[in-house]
């Protein structure tokens, strides 16, 4: 009996194929056999956000599911959102805000953010939305409660808010 599948998914654009042990979680999978160690590992069990990815669109985190799950998916990585001198908007402004001090939870936490502003512009409710008929809206309280998944053990959440408000628009 084999312990193993082979899957085919696609990363950061790139076609690519994989032989894992059906218990490898996807984490794994991008950091121990393609390498992609930009995405990191703070509690491996879905307590800490550091492993946060897209997999088509939506954030995930990859330490709570298994790359056999992922047969066919698009999984974006901090590696596939830019690059020095091409960066993304998030990136650009976490830097520009001082939104990290470590960098261990950053890249987490610049997948995570990109999702939320994803999520408020398709109008999914969260926890501290009061008005479920209203248009959702970017707020600090919005942004703190949808980012709450995101560790940062540095403390750098003041300026975490600022990168996000920057790219959603709402302050400069
Ligand atoms: S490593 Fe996945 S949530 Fe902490
Ligand atoms: S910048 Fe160090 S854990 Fe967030």
């Amino acid at each position: 009996m084999s312990y193993s599948t082979k899957l085919s998914l696609t990363i950061n654009g790139q076609p690519r194929d994989l032989d894992v042990d059906n218990r490898t979680t996807l984490l794994d999978a991008l950091r121990e056999h393609l390498h992609l160690t930009g995405t990191k590992k703070g509690c491996d069990h879905g307590q800490c956000g550091a492993c946060t990815v897209l997999i088509d669109g939506r954030r995930v985190n990859a330490c709570l599911t298994l790359a056999v799950m992922h047969e066919g998916d698009a999984v974006t990585t901090i590696e596939g959102l830019g690059e020095p001198g091409n960066l993304h908007p998030m990136q650009s402004a976490f830097v520009k805000h001082d939104g990290f001090q470590c960098g261990y939870c950053t890249p987490g936490q610049i997948c995570s953010s990109i999702a939320v502003l994803d999520e408020i512009r398709a109008n999914i409710p969260s926890h501290v939305t009061s008005d479920l008929t209203a248009e959702a809206t970017v707020t600090d309280e919005e942004i703190r409660e949808r980012m709450s998944g995101n560790i940062c053990r540095c403390g750098a959440y003041s300026n975490i808010i600022d990168a996000i408000a920057e790219v959603a628009g709402t302050r400069a």
